[in-house]
């Protein structure tokens, strides 16, 4: 009979004794799964450690050659043999090429999990991962949520743990237990492509975003039919290379990582988080795949994180093909899985395993690192329920794709568009207006939904939902086709039809040009220069001169640069990557149905050779007079307007010293001083006057939306202690140093003194 029983006998009774010390340090709760983690270790082999250590890509199970398929899958029974059964992959990943169905992922799953259960000594179950970035992005039909820019230009926690808990109910209802989000690299470099799946510049926002998002996809008990693990990526400074580029290198003091980029990882790792991918960039000339310092060290050692650290795509055959800090393959295997590494995602194959179980044969890695990763990986099984139902085949879920959840990504579309521009109060248009729409992103829901959207790139048309509406179907729907024209304007950086879109623009009352960037994702989001492609510049100034008031829509992750055309125009309208309602909550803004309330989550750059978040220091703002006049955005963090208008008045401290222990009560009086609801995103910013590190000029310390009624004022409350006024020193230890801050709220400032 097979080992399976014997596993399921150890799986399901409970035995106590004491956890050695090299063992992953569980909680009270978590003790009987380490007994039954021991129990099942115990009865593997090297080869079978070894496998759960591999990661596959789906693709590698199939037919024919990689992404080839359109609309069925066909597992090559050979590979299937050879990978899932004698190299008994723990894992696999990613999709075949196109969105599969909830029935489709089920057989699919369900394949790979009896395959694995019957066919493998132990018949461990396999744990299937995938990107679910904005809802559950794989699945067909699934609610395609906003992206998590916009997530963080609502600045709203709340749908960050929505969109999370929603995100884990589709993909359980697709039988996908591991989901690779949140992105939690603070992006701080304006061109990078992916900041449109990042929580933006911002190391608080990102903490905030990122563990509530994290709550809301694990749970309390991520084994729940509707909840799955969280894997944050990408561990650390991918987001933040020198120059923009994605998986380029990352040059940066120790300093800097710990005050601005770890953060978020820290408070996901309080969270509960269970699993971190690794950046496929190399820091301050070190590939993070062999940094131990930064895996066992800081990640596992000083943070405290008990749970599986896998690598990203292919990056383990990186550390030879394209860093070259190793010569060959099993030098790049050996010195990842000793920096820590616990899963090594290889797409194509199992090379990654053949080479380790060569390396511990020859004593080269010691076993009790191949122990330590593996009980990682079966913790992280346990948590996810694998042990006691594998698939959670029999579950219905009633909610997949309903009505609630796509109002709600409607609201949440809603929620973080951001109005930049609205001069002569130009905006809300008039909706007996006759409207020209054009420009590359008016008429596409591949624009709305960026990369990640069906299929990697999003760019692939024949797999959009049906029923979702583009910016021009949701003006014509909410005006009336009649009073609308069209035309397409441009392509993306060519494709010039601006002689049409000016002669229809005459016509008019009103021009929406809806510019915007290709969806992309990793390298082929890389860019060349950070202004909006010429060609979309040149339909904006074409139409600006035809004396016709233009709005411009921006659909987008990055803060293209926009200097010439925007004093052309009259109105300015953010819309990042707003999903597949997107198009609704655009024409709801421009319309007035919807008053918008996003703040941008990111500074929002004027040229392309000044690129600084807005938390720099005081010395990048010398300008060349030697004044303090040199930081000059277009727009600044947080900025957003309304259609209707906010006063903030009598900010007042609760005292104006504290001690190290006290809570400092920061209150304020909030006024809706306009004629409509409206919603502000009150930001609380603090300076720390003087440092022994020169400080930023100001950090963000806490965040709330307040919705408000016409002439409705409110009182808010904040509290500060002295830990969040720390800072990291230049010994690289968070302290707090007693001197003066100020505090920050709109145009109201306070002053205390810290002793
Ligand atoms: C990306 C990751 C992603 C992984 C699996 C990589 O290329 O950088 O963010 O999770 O692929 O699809």
């Amino acid at each position: 009979m097979k080992l399976i029983i014997l596993i399921l006998a150890l799986v399901s009774s409970i035995l106590i004794s004491s956890c050695s010390t090299d063992k992953i340090e569980l909680s009270n709760s978590d003790k009987a799964v380490s007994e039954k983690i021991d129990s099942i270790l115990a009865l593997m082999t090297l080869e079978e450690k070894v496998g759960q250590m591999l990661n596959l890509g789906l693709p590698a199970l199939l037919t024919g050659p990689f992404y080839s398929y359109r609309d069925t899958l066909v597992f090559d029974s050979a590979k299937v043999q050879q990978l899932l059964v004698e190299y008994g992959a723990g894992s696999v990943q990613n999709l075949g090429s196109f969105p599969m169905t909830p029935k489709q992922w089920n057989q699919v799953i369900e394949f790979v999990q009896t395959t694995s259960k019957a066919k493998t000594r132990l018949g461990i179950p396999v744990l299937y991962g995938i990107d679910a970035v904005h809802g559950a992005n794989y699945t067909a039909g699934s609610v395609m949520f906003p992206h998590q820019i916009n997530l963080a230009a609502s600045f709203n926690t709340k749908a960050a743990e929505q969109v999370g808990a929603i995100t884990a109910y589709e993909l359980r209802a697709s039988h996908i237990p591991w989901n690779y989000a949140p992105v939690l690299d603070v992006a701080r470099h304006p061109m990078w492509g992916r900041i449109f799946e990042s929580f933006g510049e911002d190391a608080y926002v990102a903490s905030q975003l990122g563990a509530a998002y994290i709550r809301g996809q694990q749970g309390s008990d991520p084994s729940a039919n509707d909840k799955v693990l969280a894997c944050a990526k990408h561990f650390i400074g991918y987001g933040a290379s020198y120059n923009g580029k994605d998986r380029s290198p990352i040059l940066m003091s120790e300093n800097y990582i710990r005050q601005v980029l770890l953060p978020p990882f820290q408070e996901a790792i309080e969270n509960g988080l269970l699993s971190v991918m690794i950046s496929s960039g190399a820091l301050n000339g070190v590939p993070s795949h062999i940094d131990h310092f930064l895996i066992t060290g800081l990640l596992k050692g000083e943070l405290g994180f008990k749970g599986v650290v896998i690598t990203d795509w292919g990056d383990v055959d990186g550390l030879h093909a394209v860093h070259k800090v190793a010569a060959n393959e099993r030098e790049a295997v050996k010195l990842s899985v000793l920096a820590g590494i616990d899963i090594c995602m290889e797409p194509y194959d199992a090379s990654f395993a053949t080479h380790l179980i060569e390396l511990v044969k020859s004593g080269e890695v010691p076993m009790s690192r191949i122990d330590d990763a593996v009980r990682r990986v079966l913790y992280l099984k346990f948590k996810a329920g694998l042990f006691n139902n594998p698939s959670l085949y029999e579950v219905e879920y009633p909610n997949f794709a309903s009505k609630e959840t796509d109002s709600l990504n409607h609201q949440m579309a809603c929620q973080s568009i951001t109005l930049l521009k609205n001069e002569a109060s130009v905006l809300p248009l008039n909706k007996k207006s006759r409207i020209l729409v054009t420009g590359v992103s008016s008429n596409s829901i591949n624009y709305l939904n960026g990369g990640w959207s069906r299929t990697w790139s999003g760019q692939d048309t024949s797999y959009n939902d049906k029923g979702k509406l583009t910016i021009l179907q949701a003006v014509q729907q909410k005006i009336g086709s009649n009073q609308v024209c069209y035309a397409p304007g441009t392509g993306y950086v060519d494709g010039d039809f601006i002689n049409e879109a000016v002669a229809k623009a005459r016509p008019c009352d009103v021009i929406v040009a809806c510019v915007g960037e290709k969806p992309a994702t990793e390298k082929p989001s890389d860019i060349d220069e950070l202004d909006l492609p010429e060609i979309q510049q040149e339909l904006v100034l074409r139409l600006a001169e035809t004396g016709k008031p233009v709005i411009l829509v921006m659909v987008q992750g990055r803060p293209r640069i926009i200097r010439y055309i925007e004093p052309k125009v009259k109105g300015i309208v953010m819309a990042y990557l707003p999903g597949n309602e997107g198009g609704r909550a655009i024409a709801d803004v421009l319309f007035g149905d919807v008053n918008p309330s996003g703040k941008l989550p990111y500074t929002y750059p004027r040229n392309s050779g000044s690129l600084w978040a807005y938390d720099h220091q005081l010395s990048d703002e010398r300008d060349v007079n030697f004044g303090l006049a040199g930081f000059t955005p277009q727009y600044q963090f947080g900025f957003g307007l309304s259609y209707t208008t906010f006063e903030y008045s009598a900010l007042k401290l609760s005292s104006d010293s504290i001690s190290m222990t006290d809570t400092l009560k920061i209150q304020f009086e909030i006024k809706n001083s306009g004629t409509r609801n409206g919603t502000e995103v009150a930001l609380l910013f603090v300076s720390d006057e003087v440092a022994s590190i020169s400080p930023a000029v100001k950090q963000l310390k806490r965040f709330e939306r307040i919705d408000l009624n016409p002439q409705e004022s409110k009182s808010i409350d904040f509290f500060l202690t002295a830990s969040d006024l720390a800072f990291v020193n230049q010994q690289n230890q968070r302290i707090t140093e007693p001197g003066y801050f100020t505090i920050s709220l709109a145009d109201q400032k306070a002053r205390f003194k810290l002793y």
